[in-house]
């Protein structure tokens, strides 16, 4: 239903309030100029916000600002997404668009369209083409985010070599003295649970949150190399910008507004499947193999064989093979500049690889580690993912390591126009070829698998490669009201070799099953080594190997934002239900009711932390139950520091 509002207002006070009258959005005109601000029960979340844009060669796009139209609309709508955590997603919201002019000669307009749904509020910039211009250059969006100084924040730095591969750091909202990236979650002095983030990041550079002088957050577009923001033609819009709510940590982190926002696939993808995969990989950061070629060369034809033999055996549909190209030689990350996508290594019979792999049914993942050098990638483009479409390889795994990007010649930031440009060339061809991606070194997630769904997964974060040292065991209990709040993560999970000398990991191995429920993956790993799996702790890989990859629903169960975290998730194709938990280094004792089950009783297999189990001197410590449950049952389960637990029910009728 479309309702027109014909006037022109030089001062406005507008109210955009969600379905359940819980969340209210502001909107405001006061001498010219436009802000905003957002309450959840009244209680202010987001206080008076500055809107608008510093344009080259131009005039700030903010100031003598008249609304000409207030254009209201109601949606109502469930989303079925093809794969994820969550198969029906509500897009239920109220919209205002604001359509603005300007009140002097330029006589510029432009429109606000903002949604409030009744778990946050989402808007977005929308210029048209205008009399004198057709294209524009952003110099800086000036989007304000102004929240309570006394309000906490988990954050990653921007701008930084390791892109989002960083450990979070808590902070007061005052405290923050840098750029930081999406999704931003901070919790309000009122108790309000937040998370900044963008939806539908198309064609302009990600959004990145960065304190003004007087301490209000606002929006830091990653810049391009000539230090603007953004090149576009119009009519454009911005990404949506995003604030979800809740009340509780918990709450916030099945918020499923960014595949709300983005639009519906536009052709079929019906050829996409979720996969789990063993990998040619973990033997190299463990030193025992190596990416280039050599003695101990990973990606040889013979180890492919075994490695597909291997996931046959262990009910596994994919192999990952990393190292099988040309470039890998020497210093790798210097020479990623030459590297082929289409040459193998003498040791690598790609055809022989395939051909065997299609006798055994399993998914060969291709590897393409572009180490940023775009230039050299696009172009190779078409032919190396022709190459993989014409083996019958259907998912590519993608890698951009190195500090930043090599594009028209140019040292660019991953997340910035061109970067996010160059993201979306990739999925839009490999779709074109029915390829599925996992991108690694990725541009954050933005919704956009619900347009693109053979986007399966990305990395977009630390994850286990960083094991050895780098992580401690609260990252995995903060990513998931964090980094995880942008969609799946490929965290190469199921590392059962803990006490390994070069990569010691700090984690029991009932967390490491955890992590197969804990944190989503469309394209999820299994990264150790087969025999790690095999012969030395077969009974807890069959956790890994029952875990699906594709979820009917998930419903949070509790947690705190970096303390722990626990999810349940039914499967897509069964009545089987799956529960993980994580702690960081705090043991705790968590109690769980069964009541979302439904009708039904439940084989029970529970795999926890013994009493003893401990993340640094007792990984191994692991207690493995049967039972048989239904929804009356509740669960009472140790994790011991560093520690988790994964529960598999499996439905009897
Ligand atoms: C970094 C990726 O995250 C990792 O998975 C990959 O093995 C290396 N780059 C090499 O491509
Ligand atoms: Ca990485």
């Amino acid at each position: 239903m479309l309702m027109f509002k014909w006037f022109v207002k030089h001062e406005a006070e507008k109210e955009i309030v969600s379905p359940n009258g819980q969340i209210k959005c502001f909107f405001y005109l006061k001498s010219g100029q436009i802000f905003y601000q957002v309450k959840k029960d009244e209680r202010i979340v987001v206080d008076r916000s500055n809107l608008g844009f510093l344009l080259s060669g131009e005039d700030p796009l903010k100031n003598d600002l008249m609304l000409v139209r207030e254009q209201k609309r109601k949606n109502q709508e469930t989303i079925e997404m093809p794969w994820g955590e969550d198969r029906f997603i509500n897009n239920n919201y109220n919209e205002s668009a604001f359509y603005l002019a300007e009140n002097k000669k330029s006589k510029r307009i432009f429109t606000i369209r903002v949604r409030v749904f009744n778990d946050g509020v989402a808007f977005r910039y929308e210029i048209p083409p205008q009399p004198k211009f057709s294209q524009i250059t952003v110099k800086d969006e000036l989007t304000e985010f102004n929240i309570d100084l006394n309000a906490v924040a988990w954050q990653i730095p921007a701008f930084e070599p390791d892109r989002y591969e960083y450990n979070y750091e808590k902070t007061l909202v005052y405290d923050l003295n840098r750029a930081v990236h999406t999704p931003l979650t901070i919790k309000t002095p009122n108790g309000c649970y937040l998370s900044i983030h963008e939806a539908a990041l198309y064609n302009y550079g990600s959004m990145t949150i960065k304190p003004e002088e007087n301490n209000i957050l606002k929006s830091e577009i990653t810049p391009l190399a000539d230090q603007t923001k953004a090149h576009v033609v119009l009519p454009f819009q911005t990404p949506w910008r995003v604030i979800m709510l809740a009340d509780s940590a918990i709450e916030l982190t099945t918020n499923r507004m960014i595949y709300a926002l983005n639009d519906p696939p536009k052709q079929d993808f019906s050829f996409v499947k979720t996969l789990k995969f063993i990998g040619i990989w973990w033997a190299m950061y463990v030193g025992e193999w190596t990416w280039a070629p050599g003695e101990r060369h990973g990606a040889t034809t013979e180890h492919a064989k075994e490695y597909i033999d291997a996931a046959v055996r262990l009910g596994i549909s994919g192999l990952l093979i990393e190292g099988w190209n040309d470039g890998w030689e020497g210093d790798w990350l210097e020479n990623g500049i030459h590297n082929s996508f289409i040459k193998s290594t003498p040791d690598f019979d790609l055809d022989e690889v395939a051909r065997y792999a299609r006798e055994k049914q399993i998914e060969i993942v291709g590897h393409h580690e572009t180490v940023g050098f775009v230039d050299n990638y696009e172009s190779q483009l078409e032919k190396a993912y022709n190459y993989y479409a014409e083996r019958g390889v259907k998912y590519i795994k993608t890698g951009y390591a190195g500090s930043m990007m090599t594009i028209n010649g140019h040292r660019e930031y991953h997340h910035s126009q061109l970067g996010v440009n160059h993201y979306q060339k990739t999925v839009e061809l490999a779709a074109k070829k029915h390829i599925c991606l996992d991108i690694h070194e990725p541009i954050k997630g933005t919704g956009i698998e619900r347009t693109w769904p053979n986007l399966l997964s990305r990395e977009g974060a630390r994850g286990q490669e960083y094991e050895g040292g780098a992580l401690s065991p609260s990252h995995a209990c903060i990513l998931p009201y964090t980094r995880l709040l942008s969609g799946g993560m490929d965290y190469t999970s199921g590392i059962f070799d803990l006490e390994n000398s070069v990569k010691r990991i700090s984690t029991t191995l009932a967390r490491q099953l955890a992590y197969f429920v804990t944190i989503y993956s469309g394209m999820q790993m299994a990264a150790d080594r087969p025999a790690f799996y095999e012969k030395k702790f077969p009974d807890a890989f069959t956790f890994i190997k029952s875990v699906p990859t594709n979820f009917e629903k998930t419903i949070p169960l509790a947690g705190e934002i970096g303390e722990y975290y626990m999810v349940a998730r039914k499967d897509a194709d069964s009545n089987d239900w799956y529960i993980g938990g994580v702690t960081n280094e705090t043991a705790r004792n968590v109690y769980i009711k069964l009541d979302f089950l439904g009708q039904g009783s439940f084989e029970t297999k529970i795999y926890r932390d013994s009493a003893d189990a401990h993340y640094r001197d007792n990984q191994f410590g692991i207690v493995k139950e049967q039972k048989t449950l239904d929804q009356n049952d509740s669960l009472n389960i140790y994790m011991a520091p560093g520690g988790g637990f994964a529960i598999r029910l499996k439905y009897l009728g």
